[in-house]
């Protein structure tokens, strides 16, 4: 599947053709490259939406592999509640605004971005779509999104393309103060832009699709073996199993290992699956730059509730002095419309930009950003609020 830009932008553009405001919300989303001239009779444009992507997926990969990406924990009620808080939630749409221009640009820690749209970080892109991590990095650097990756993108970090941030989880890098110095001097080297320190994996969760599966998590790296003729897979050589007790060799980090993390680097450090008030406080007060109110797409402690939930608890502890993002569940530009409105600077998207990669590889990625984008700019338009700036609390009410 060749990438198809400029058909791309053709179709948006026919489709939205009908309002003077819609084309100019479009005007202001198409990337700069963008030469509108080819017809629309690419398969990357067929989807409506960004959840059109997941049948095509699902119809590409291995059931194992599906059900890595689509799954969540134990009885998966935060993966389920991700999606349906949004439905508390109304917007507030304001009219005889000016929105001929519509204008999503925001910043970031100093960096200028052309939307709020990020890429999170998801590990196992392998058994998804053959070099999975670079693929995603060329295609966001091509969306000019900002994106968060798990590592293994020398070359498209050489190239010097698209802001990164890099994801730490519990790793050798925090082990101790050597291996943080170390590991913080090569991202300094390697052109990161910031760190995302995810903090709900001290141990890998329940998941009972993986379990019925005998999922091994090498498989993430390697992709998934071949089956035989009878369907049936190699032996997993550490198949995920329940009724393992969780431990780990060394102590899991704490508030010590951010404030030693933060007196080592000068780079934005984002806690990643704050979901209380609590927590919240401490990162602001420990020097952290911004966090990410996530449940890890519903995958890690289940029974959470749905992150937009407990974005309003967030933003009111932070109080402003440092920047609250989200993820979880983010489908719609009317979904991003009210978590900006509830007080998130940007959100960060997995599961949609995995599905159009599985179905379709860069161009895959690339469409559900600007998929994305796109709702946003025109749900913007029409809610009459012209800029990120214009948003706020009024922007939407909890029912
Ligand atoms: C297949 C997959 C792998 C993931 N791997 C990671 C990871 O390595 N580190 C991390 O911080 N989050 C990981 N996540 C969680 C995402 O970063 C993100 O928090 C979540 O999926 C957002 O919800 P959404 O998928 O509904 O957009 C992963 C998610 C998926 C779907």
């Amino acid at each position: 599947m060749r990438l198809n830009r400029r058909n791309a932008v053709k179709s948006l553009v026919a489709l939205v053709s009908a309002s003077p405001l819609v084309q100019s919300a479009v005007a202001q989303t198409k990337p700069a490259s963008s030469t509108p001239s080819a017809p629309a009779d690419d398969p990357v444009l067929e989807p409506a939406c960004v959840m059109d992507f997941e049948p095509l997926a699902k119809a590409k990969l291995d059931k194992l592999a599906y059900d890595y990406l689509a799954g969540g924990s134990e009885d998966e009620a935060a993966l389920r509640d991700n999606r349906a808080a949004f439905d508390r939630i109304i917007i507030r749409p304001r009219v005889l605004v000016d929105v001929h221009k519509v204008d999503l640009s925001t910043e970031l820690f100093g960096q200028k971005l052309d939307y709020p749209i990020l890429l999170d970080p998801a590990g196992g892109k392998n058994c998804l779509y053959p070099d999975g991590e670079n693929v995603v990095a060329r295609a966001a650097a091509a969306a000019k999104a900002l994106h968060i990756t798990n590592g293994g993108i020398q070359k498209v970090v050489e190239s010097g393309k698209g802001p990164l941030w890099w994801q730490v989880t519990t790793g050798a890098q925090l082990r101790n103060t050597q291996t943080m110095r170390a590991w913080v001097k090569q991202l300094d080297s390697q052109g990161c832009s910031g760190i995302c320190f995810t903090l709900d994996i001290m141990f890998v969760s329940h998941r009972d699709r993986n379990i019925r599966n005998k999922f091994d998590r090498s498989w993430g790296e390697t992709g998934i073996p071949k089956r035989d003729a009878r369907g049936k897979l190699p032996r997993a050589p550490n198949p995920e199993r329940a009724g393992l007790y969780p431990s780990r060799p060394s102590p899991t980090p704490t508030w010590e290992t951010v404030r030693e993390l933060r007196s080592l680097t000068k780079l934005p450090i984002v806690l990643k699956g704050i979901l209380t008030a609590e927590d919240a406080a401490l990162a602001a007060e420990n020097g952290v730059s911004g966090v990410i109110v996530s449940n890890h797409g519903g995958r890690q402690l289940d029974h959470v509730g749905g992150t937009i939930e407990a974005l309003p608890e967030v933003v009111d502890a932070v109080k402003g002095k440092i920047p609250v993002l989200i993820d979880g569940g983010f489908r719609r530009g009317t979904d991003i419309l009210k978590a900006l409105a509830l007080g998130a600077k940007a959100v960060c998207i997995a599961r949609p930009y995995l599905y159009g990669l599985t179905a379709f590889g860069q161009p895959g990625v690339e469409r559900v950003m600007e998929l994305l984008r796109t709702e946003l700019a025109l749900d913007m338009g029409l809610a009459g609020v012209p800029n990120l700036a214009a948003i706020n609390r009024k922007t939407a009410r909890i029912r």
